[in-house]
């Protein structure tokens, strides 16, 4: 069993000021009646509540639901041995290939979940979100499965390739400023619009389905030592660790950030979810400017450790992946293997160790200018 710091609590407190929060990171939490480890989180639309500090960890029996509950609408990736990077690290390295999810990212998996545990009256309106790209595609795949409008308010310079796939999924897209300013603009159509806000880390049924990666790993993979997660807003690594934790829990679990985007390490200094005033990576899903309060729960209680690499190291482990191992992954997904390949993880030679290639959405002009 999982050891809690705090008690579990359903308490919802009050603004507080000493943790000003976004209005989209603060849902009103009210009980879940399913999964008795787990809360239903609505979002209220208004800067009235925010998490108290004991929020309940996602537990395994909620990933398995979550499982069920989306068998058949995605795929269970397939993992790869890696000799050419087993040799190169020094370690036993097994590939969780979530590139060749649907969409091209691990994303409907939480996404599927949450619409799944939506009310009719929440679905009528149909969901907003914001993204970076690859939640936006997850949501709008998910959306389609469940019959549900969908609007994604993307940054304007968001991968143009990420934007026209959530569109093919049927999804409108808006772009508008930066990764920091979409939250607002986000706000503001949802208000206007009645829609219903799905956030894309930081909810229990999107850290539960995002889980369901790591159950797969401990069937796939057994006697793991350890399991690299890289990590935007802490939703994937949140919902692998509580998996991986509660299965196998020999095995530790580290998260990895690029050096431009450390908003989950620097909360963990900080004690707290901390802001970013501005993100800066070519690995545009881990550009999230700020760690959730449920996802840094769960990385501050079932985490070993969060590093960072380098934006070279991102660029040499992506393009390491695609000449040895033949998996095209973009930036967000090479992180694991960036830190595994700069040493800035305290594994032992010989370690039996999985790394989440998270993603494949790669812009071709990303590629053109590393291969240049
Ligand atoms: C490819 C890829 N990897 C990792 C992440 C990080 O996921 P999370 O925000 O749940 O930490 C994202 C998020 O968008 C992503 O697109």
């Amino acid at each position: 069993m999982r050891k809690r710091r705090f008690s579990r609590s359903n308490v919802v407190r009050g603004q507080s000021e000493a943790c000003p929060r976004h209005p989209l990171e603060t849902p009103k939490l009210t009980p879940r009646d399913s999964q008795a480890d787990t809360l239903r989180l609505s979002y209220s639309g208004a800067l009235q509540f925010f998490y108290s500090h004991t929020v309940p960890l996602v537990g395994i029996e909620a990933i398995r639901a979550a499982q069920g509950l989306i068998a058949g609408q995605v795929h269970r990736t397939p993992v790869f041995s890696s000799r050419s990077l087993s040799e190169a690290t020094g370690l036993d390295i097994v590939l969780k290939a979530e590139n060749l999810q649907k969409t091209g990212s691990f994303k409907p998996r939480g996404a599927l979940v949450h619409l799944a545990h939506l009310s009719e009256a929440e679905k009528r309106p149909g969901v907003i979100t914001v993204s970076a790209g690859n939640h936006a595609q997850g949501l709008a795949y998910a959306a389609r499965v469940h019959g549900i409008a969908c609007t994604v308010v993307m940054p304007a310079a968001a991968n143009p390739r990420k934007a026209q796939a959530a569109r093919a999924y049927g999804a409108e897209v808006v772009q508008f400023g930066n990764i920091s300013e979409i939250f607002d603009h986000c706000r503001r159509i949802q208000e206007q619009r009645g829609l219903t806000f799905v956030h894309p880390f930081d909810h229990p049924d999107i850290i539960a389905g995002q889980g369901t990666v790591g159950l797969e790993l401990v069937e796939q993979a057994p006697d793991l030592d350890a399991v690299v997660v890289p990590i935007g807003g802490g939703g994937l690594i949140a919902g692998i660790a509580a998996a991986v934790r509660a299965l196998s829990p020999k095995a530790k679990v580290y998260g990895v950030e690029p050096e431009g985007a450390a908003a989950m390490r620097r909360s963990l200094d900080a004690g707290k979810p901390v802001h970013l005033e501005k993100t800066e990576t070519m690995a545009d899903g881990l550009a999230a400017p700020f760690a959730g309060e449920n996802t840094f729960e769960h990385v501050r209680d079932l985490v070993q450790d969060v590093v960072l690499v380098t934006e070279t190291a991102i660029a040499e482990a992506l393009l390491f992946i695609l000449e040895r191992a033949k998996l095209v992954v973009e930036p967000a997904g090479a992180a694991g293997v960036a830190a595994l390949l700069s040493k800035a993880l305290p594994l032992a030679p010989g370690n039996r160790v999985a790394v989440v290639l998270s993603g494949g959405n790669l812009d071709p002009a990303r590629l053109r200018q590393l291969l240049a």
